[in-house]
């Protein structure tokens, strides 16, 4: 195991900082979703009056993240993900000059992350673009392609000399696809399809001219994409049930990393955009763009596995994950299955296909915590995280160039998904209720101490 291995945890702005509108900060997509179970699947464009917006106050690391940086370095991480909120440097996304009080409370933060020998992993956009540029632009339109990349140059200019890891948009694979229900007629649907397929090729052409700035202004970086890892099993070993499999990933997967790796569109997609009906406008210059400017690594976040099922999705053939149950694996209080080896399968798979370094940007539990006397005994996190360690070690053993792992999350945060703070990922526990109530202290869980040892046995404690 090299002495090198990024043993991490992650956060992000926008569900944990909170002082949502503090120095200048603008109103970000985040900033507008409301509580509530199928947020994720509604575009929201204002704050409503009477309604709860989770990151509004965030676990208040925007005020506290001295404190909290200081339970990371005790923890002994080697490296912390975070988040810059494009709305700190550029409140509406269309300013000539960035926010200044924005820039310097990242790099304050970047700075202390230094002094503590924790190398920042930083991500460039977690779910924390700017309204007003959604609203006014339309979202990866051309402009808004536009000032993505002013905002690159700017972080890139200030933090480039400090940062060597970065995460381009946080799961982009998963974020236009999965607005897209297949409740709605065949018309719109299909401008559903084409808008998303349309605003997905901007987003590659985004990432490549950041990854061209990037190459120029931080030449000893590493810039990756950043994928939701959407592994499928097949229901059965019926050859269509593989089949669908094989297209699924595909769908989900491949296609964002055939682009973003292999710098051009695979060949499948000539057969898959004309079944779905789907043109893309595109330009020489941005083919040979992507061409020439491909990530240096994959960034993927770990939570669950899927399963192909022709017989079902058939039905369905339009929806973001196939539909399929899977009756080899336990779920999650919240339906997501519980899949360690799973990560070693999708480790293998990646390196097979790609053969660049990988990196697991998000893995962990939500659960529901109960503290008693400021103690939280998390077994069931200890023992779903070292489940998953294990598995990486084995890839690792497998051959696989694994760059480092990342605990989702440093301490508790709000659920993206649902909005609830009851779903709890953190090593330290926050106390806030789901009405936003609490104290905002925090409080180290079991699963801290021992996240702690394994970093100090660099990963072998997991193997006993
Ligand atoms: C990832 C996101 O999708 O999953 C995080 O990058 C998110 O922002 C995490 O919090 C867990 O999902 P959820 O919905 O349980 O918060």
């Amino acid at each position: 195991m090299k002495k090198t291995f990024l043993w991490g945890a992650a956060i992000n702005g926008s569900q944990f900082e909170g002082d949502y509108i503090t120095d200048g900060k603008g109103i970000s997509e985040d900033d507008v979703m409301p509580k509530s179970k199928d947020r994720r699947h509604k575009r929201y464009y204002e704050i409503q009056k009477n309604l709860f917006y989770p990151t509004h106050e965030g676990v208040r690391f925007y005020r506290y993240w001295e404190e909290d940086l200081k339970r990371a370095r005790d923890l002994g991480l080697k490296s912390l993900r975070i988040s810059i909120q494009w709305t700190r440097i550029f409140p509406k996304g269309i300013e000539e000059e960035p926010n200044e009080a924005g820039l310097k409370y990242y790099e304050n933060i970047i700075d202390r992350l230094i002094e503590y020998k924790i190398e920042p992993l930083i991500t460039i956009c977690h779910n924390e673009k700017p309204i007003y540029l959604i609203k006014n632009y339309g979202e990866w339109s051309k402009l808004f392609v536009e000032s993505y990349v002013k905002y690159c140059k700017v972080i890139f200019n200030r933090f480039g000399n400090k940062v060597k890891y970065w995460l381009q948009i946080n799961e982009f694979n998963a974020l236009s696809l999965r607005m897209i229900k297949e409740d709605i007629d065949e018309n719109e649907l299909r401008s559903k399809r084409q808008e998303a397929y349309q605003s997905l090729h901007n987003q590659f052409v985004a990432q490549a001219r950041a990854k061209e700035l990037f190459s120029k202004l931080v030449p000893n970086g590493m810039i990756g994409v950043c994928m939701a890892a959407e592994l499928c099993y097949p229901a059965t070993c019926k050859p269509l049930d593989n089949l669908q499999q094989i297209n699924d990933e595909r769908r989900l997967n491949y296609l964002f990393l055939d682009v973003s790796i292999k710098g051009e569109y695979p060949y499948y997609c000539k057969k898959f955009f004309s079944d779905m009906n789907i043109s893309i406008q595109m330009t020489q210059e941005e083919k040979e763009l992507l061409k020439n400017n491909t990530a240096d690594f994959i960034g993927f976040t770990y939570y669950f596995t899927l399963i192909s099922d022709y017989e079902i999705n058939k039905k369905y053939h339009w929806h973001y994950w196939p539909k399929g149950e899977n009756e080899y694996l336990e779920q999650t209080k919240w339906g997501w299955t519980i899949d360690p080896l799973g990560l070693r399968i999708y480790l293998n798979k990646l390196y097979d296909r790609y053969n660049v370094p990988l990196m697991i940007v998000e893995n962990g539990l939500g659960h529901v915590d109960s503290i008693e006397d400021g103690k939280i005994h998390d077994t069931y996190r200890i023992e779903y995280l070292r489940d998953h360690i294990v598995q990486v070690l084995n890839a690792i053993d497998d051959g696989v160039d694994v760059l480092g792992y990342f605990v989702w999350s440093l301490l508790d945060g709000w659920s993206l998904g649902t909005g609830e703070i009851s779903k709890r990922y953190g090593l330290i526990y926050v106390d806030l209720q789901n009405d936003g109530s609490g104290s905002y202290n925090r409080y180290i869980k079991d699963s801290y101490n021992w996240y702690k040892e394994v970093i100090l046995s660099n990963g072998d404690i997991c193997r006993r």
